[in-house]
């Protein structure tokens, strides 16, 4: 497959990494919600922000230094998931929350994930980003179904949750392939 063709994931294309997005894109969100459907939104955005955080620390530590194929679709996914934790900022600040103090503890843990793992070698760095997505796809699924989001938030979840699936398939062929070199 060629880098440049489009791999669309439901209704979304997810070889798009770093959408557009207009000034005019900028909302001010949450104007006559109830409180409660409030509080279950600042709830869903701050865990996706810190979770969006760990998956890029943990990409940004995976990266080595050969230029290989590996190496340049880490780069790539490390772009995309700091994209979700702009995309989950934005939306906080649009709604006047504000990010959670504490998700540093969240960068350490996907510090020790990214490093941990690139010691290992490739297969490690392959399954951790499977077992991570993994998780986090099933996360988004259960804050898409449990939230009453807007439209351009709950848009911006699905993109992100079908990049999160492209980003399992890549790695699982990627260690397909590499378990194919190694036998016979
Ligand atoms: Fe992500
Ligand atoms: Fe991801």
């Amino acid at each position: 497959m060629s880098n440049q063709e489009k791999q669309v994931m439901g209704d979304y294309d997810i070889s798009i990494i770093r959408p557009q997005m207009r000034g005019e894109d900028v909302g001010l969100r949450g104007h006559g919600m109830s409180a409660e459907r409030l509080k279950a939104i600042k709830k869903g955005l701050l865990a996706l922000h810190t979770l969006e955080l760990m998956a890029s620390n943990i990409y940004k530590f995976q990266i080595g230094r050969e230029p290989n194929e590996l190496n340049r679709q880490l780069i790539a996914a490390m772009c995309n998931e700091m994209t979700h934790y702009q995309d989950f900022q934005v939306k906080l600040y649009e709604y006047g929350f504000r990010p959670g103090v504490l998700r540093w503890a969240y960068w350490i843990v996907g510090f020790v994930f990214g490093f941990g793992s690139r010691l290992l070698g490739t297969k490690a760095i392959l399954k951790t980003g499977i077992w991570v997505e993994t998780k986090a796809v099933h996360h988004y699924a259960q804050l898409l179904s449990s939230v009453e989001w807007d439209e351009d938030t709950r848009k911006i979840i699905e993109k992100d949750q079908a990049d999160e699936y492209g980003h399992i398939n890549r790695w699982k062929n990627l260690l397909q392939s590499i378990q194919a070199e190694v036998k016979p």
